[in-house]
């Protein structure tokens, strides 16, 4: 048994798990983590969000040299891929951030743990290092933040180069001529963006009729059109009935959702990339007792404690959506809660951006979710094409849409699609936060000439008084 026991012990550093151990060493408790991997930040800062928006900021700036900055009348010369180079700068990008969390960690004062975390018993956690020997530390509360582990195919196995992740897809050694993405997801859509504009041929299977099927169904059908002119090829309503590696690469087996005719096609590299799964394996719930559902999430109340006393759980290991900001989220209403305060995260306003170009994001409801639950809503839109910057920018992809209560004029949800959808939504959500009407932004007064006029314009057009259009 080592030293004086904890207020707190986070089992995970991603998002969820540091921010939860900064506030909570932030209020005063004593507080500890653990992390079995060698740097901190989870899933997000080493093989998720930072890495692949690194190589989706770089792939972005190549093809715009190689296809737009001519039109601009910037000569460069004939643009050169050096995909070491690239994912260099991927690496400096990853390094920077889960150094900086390691900072942060100390800063506070909080103790860090390198090994896999056990909970032994309520209040007891034991740790394995890599060398196989074990510490067991004590704790007034523990926290899981454990994250979550890519959903495997039946039948399927990912090999990290010929059939990858998302954690192989981010270190490709060269750019496959043909690369094979399944699933239209998130994950599906960025990084399948990545290789394409490096030069891969990309095809997109989706079990599923419409891509990015969480999303405001107009949103999913546009973004499916630029995709398809980027040169993004789908298959949508057809299922992978099988991966078979070859010498050159993969033989996947397609077949109709519905079932039908099947047919193969030789590709060089397959992404699976079909969701993510609570990932708890090695923890311990079972002889604790702490609960699962039936997807393996841990079961928590709106207090994020689980059933056994002193045990919480945050971050995609439970219900909700699997995005940084909302572990981040959680994690500071939770050590909020365990210090004695009232912490709270309001799930109505989570916004989602999908980082290719144009971006899409979305916060609240869509149209259908408006329609199932019988909401009566009116609807303003307003295209980039009659934006002053987007028009001179020469980017004019896309729409924004403010979904408005029909009797209270409140803003019940935003969904654009179009250059910086990803920061332009966060007006919207800000608005929502305060329960705002479409009225209320659009009496805001813009800067022009401003991408963030169009959300004003959207909100005029609640209303049917757009000026632009
Ligand atoms: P994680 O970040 O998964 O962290 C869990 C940590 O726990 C890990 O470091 C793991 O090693 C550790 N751990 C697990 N078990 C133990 C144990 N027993 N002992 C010790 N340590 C343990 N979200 C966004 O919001 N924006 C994005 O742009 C985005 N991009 C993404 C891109 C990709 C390719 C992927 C895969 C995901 C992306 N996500 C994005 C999702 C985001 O990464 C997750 O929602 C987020 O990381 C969840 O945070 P978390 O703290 O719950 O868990
Ligand atoms: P996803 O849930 O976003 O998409 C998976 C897609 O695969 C769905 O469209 C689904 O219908 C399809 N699918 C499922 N089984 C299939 C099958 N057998 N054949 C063909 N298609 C199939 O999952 P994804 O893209 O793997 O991402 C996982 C999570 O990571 C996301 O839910 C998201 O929360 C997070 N993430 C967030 C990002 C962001 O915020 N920008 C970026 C990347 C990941």
């Amino acid at each position: 048994m080592s030293d004086a026991p904890y207020d707190l012990i986070v089992i995970g550093t991603g998002p969820g798990g540091y921010v939860c151990a900064i506030r909570a060493a932030q209020l005063g408790l004593k507080t500890a983590v653990v992390e079995k991997r060698k740097t901190h930040g989870g899933t997000c800062l080493n093989v998720g969000c930072i890495p692949s928006k690194a190589l989706l900021h770089a792939s972005h700036l190549f093809e715009e040299s190689k296809k737009h900055f001519a039109d601009l009348g910037i000569v460069v010369g004939e643009t050169k891929l050096d995909l070491q180079k690239m994912m260099g700068f991927k690496s400096e990008g990853v390094d920077g951030n889960t150094k900086g969390v390691e900072f942060l960690l100390k800063k506070n004062k909080i103790d860090a743990h390198q090994g896999t975390g056990r909970i032994t018993a309520p209040g007891q956690i034991e740790v394995t290092a890599d060398d196989g020997s074990t510490k067991t530390f004590q704790a007034k509360s523990i926290v899981i933040a454990t994250g979550s582990d890519v959903t495997r195919l039946r039948g399927v196995e990912i090999d990290e180069r010929t059939v990858v992740s998302s954690t192989g897809a981010l270190t490709l050694e060269t750019v496959p001529g043909k690369l094979l993405v399944i699933g239209a997801g998130v994950i599906g859509l960025e990084l399948g963006s990545v290789w394409r504009r490096l030069g891969a041929e990309v095809t997109v299977v989706e079990y599923l009729d419409r891509i990015l099927p969480g999303m405001d169904v107009e949103i999913g059908k546009q973004f499916q059109r630029i995709l398809g002119k980027q040169g993004m090829q789908f298959r949508l309503s057809t299922k992978v009935t099988g991966v078979e590696t070859t010498n050159a690469g993969a033989r996947v087996t397609l077949e109709p959702a519905a079932g039908g005719t099947p047919e193969t096609l030789d590709v060089d590299v397959v992404l699976v990339s079909i969701g993510r799964v609570p990932y708890t394996d090695g923890l311990g719930l079972e002889g604790v007792g702490v609960a699962k559902d039936d997807k393996g999430r841990v079961v928590v109340d709106a207090h994020y404690a689980t059933n056994v006393p002193g045990i919480y759980a945050i971050g995609d290991v439970i219900a909700g959506p699997m995005l940084a900001h909302k572990a981040e989220d959680e994690g500071i209403a939770l050590a909020e809660m365990i210090a004695g305060k009232g912490g709270h995260v309001n799930y109505g306003v989570i916004p989602n951006v999908v980082y290719t170009f144009p971006e899409v994001a979305s916060v609240g409801k869509s149209e259908e979710e408006l329609k199932a639950e019988g909401v009566s809503y009116s609807v303003g839109k307003f295209p980039f094409t009659a934006n002053g910057r987007a028009k001179a920018n020469g980017q004019t992809d896309g729409f924004v849409k403010i979904l408005a209560d029909a009797a209270t004029d409140r803003v019940l949800g935003a969904h654009i699609i179009g250059p910086e959808a990803g920061n332009l939504i966060h007006e919207v959500a800000v608005a929502m936060e305060f329960g705002a009407s479409s009225e209320d932004i659009a009496r805001t007064c813009h800067a022009h000439p401003t991408l963030a006029e169009a959300v004003k314009e959207a909100a005029l057009g609640v209303e049917k008084r757009a000026i632009h259009m």
